[in-house]
């Protein structure tokens, strides 16, 4: 064994997430009980239903983004890759646990949030049917759409003014770490050489199998809260969501991006947002700095 490669794997040994700039940050969020039943989007049912289907989806499709990165983890031998892998791994598995915790309020509150969660589940297994390689590629595909989300997260003021304060910071640190890791699972499909046609099956699989169990998931959650046929707030969730400057457009509209010759996360800067955002949140008079767990483990790694 050379001298470089005793030396490459003590790297890789040495090399934690934190370091490499994904720290995985243990939370322990507050859900205020006073909070309004709709506290997403102006009080608005539907708007604030699809952010109540989002946090039910997270946790079941943030286990499969890490398995699908954590099959290929032996293959990766560039120890700053390896130890964003590991940052990775380890910020997604601890949004599942939070949005866990965020879940049992909304249950506690009799929102169904277990539907959203076994629909999206159905669309995970159809993925599962397909190679390693190819759930690997589908996993880039819903990174590409979640950090450009978690941009309209931070970015949206008129998303921001308009919901709870303190139900926001959940989804602050999310959209965070979202943009810290944003190139990890591509980076991964880099080295084992994806390809241009793979990444249009991934954008068809995705529309096949993961979209309709989460529109329609959101359909049962607006019948079940007997907000279907509330006409006039329905017409205006929708608009904010999906007008023409509506949440869910500002996203939709990047992600022909994914498809591009030579694409790559990085295309998305986001660098100057998340240095405000780290600051803000965990700052010297950062807003989640109470909420905040392991910031001294993070600082000794
Ligand atoms: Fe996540
Ligand atoms: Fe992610």
């Amino acid at each position: 064994m050379s001298v470089a490669q005793t030396g490459s794997q003590a790297t890789s040994r040495l090399l934690s997430g934190a370091q490499v700039g994904i720290p995985p940050r243990h939370m322990n969020f507050r859900f205020p009980e006073a909070a309004d039943r709709y506290f997403f989007f102006d009080n608005n049912p539907l708007a604030s239903l699809f952010f109540v289907v989002l946090s039910g989806i997270f946790p079941p499709g943030e286990r499969f983004f890490v398995e699908s990165v954590r099959r290929f983890r032996d293959r990766i031998d560039d120890p700053v890759l390896k130890a964003q892998v590991a940052g990775f791994i380890g910020q997604e598995a601890l949004h599942g646990r939070e949005h866990d915790r965020l879940n049992d309020f909304f249950r506690a509150r009799q929102l169904d949030v277990d539907t959203p969660d076994r629909f999206v589940k159905f669309g995970l297994r159809q993925l599962e049917r397909f190679s390693p390689r190819m759930q690997l590629v589908c996993t880039t595909m819903m990174e590409h759409f979640t950090a450009h989300l978690a941009e309209q997260w931070l970015t949206n003021d008129e998303f921001r003014n308009s919901a709870d304060p303190e139900m926001l910071k959940l989804w602050s640190w999310h959209a965070l770490e979202e943009l810290e890791h944003k190139a990890v699972a591509y980076d991964v499909l880099e080295r084992i050489g994806g390809t241009a046609a793979e990444r249009r099956l991934a954008v068809a699989m995705i529309a096949f199998f993961m979209l309709p169990p989460i529109v329609a998931s959101w359909g049962v959650l607006l019948a079940r809260e007997g907000q279907l046929a509330n006409r006039r707030e329905n017409a205006r969730g929708l608009r904010l969501l999906l007008g023409r400057e509506g949440f869910v457009t500002k996203v939709l509209r990047h992600m022909p991006v994914y498809l591009k010759q030579g694409f790559h996360p990085s295309w998305q800067q986001t660098q100057a947002l998340e240095d405000t955002w780290r600051e803000r949140l965990f700052g010297e008079y950062g807003e989640l700095n109470e909420e905040f767990r392991n910031r001294a483990a993070l600082a000794c790694a």
